[in-house]
């Protein structure tokens, strides 16, 4: 009974591995990683978001970044914004870049 249990957390713990695998694209990566500085919609309200003066990514300052400037902000860091190279990889940059536009008012 007790080893079946066991299986059965197991097999839960494996489907829910994989479904947030599956359910991984710009938006989830966003608020998995830079969340906790700009905030789950971009808006930097958060005590890392203050304390940096973290402009609002969907405000127009930030919209006029061309996809490069966006990507190399990620890729590479910028001042305070840690540098996500070889953390995350190219798609994932370019599905956060995706993800960034669509915080635009
Ligand atoms: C440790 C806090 C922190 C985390 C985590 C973080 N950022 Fe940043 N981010 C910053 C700071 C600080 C800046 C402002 C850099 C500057 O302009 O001096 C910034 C700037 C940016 C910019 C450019 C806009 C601007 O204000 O210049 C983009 C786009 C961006 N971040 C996206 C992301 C994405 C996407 C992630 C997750 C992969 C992320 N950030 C994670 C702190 C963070």
């Amino acid at each position: 009974m007790k080893s079946a249990m066991k299986v059965g957390f197991a097999v839960l713990a494996f489907a829910m591995v994989f479904s947030t695998w599956s359910l991984a694209d710009g938006g989830a990566d966003f608020k998995a990683k830079c969340a906790m500085c700009h905030g789950p919609d971009g808006k930097g309200d958060t005590v890392m978001g203050k304390k940096f003066g973290l402009k609002d990514l969907g405000s127009a300052e930030v919209q006029k970044m061309s996809d490069a400037d966006l990507t190399s902000t990620i890729t590479n860091g910028k001042d305070k914004m840690p540098a996500y190279k070889g953390k995350l990889t190219d798609a994932q940059i370019s599905d956060l870049v995706k993800y960034v536009r669509t915080l635009k008012k």
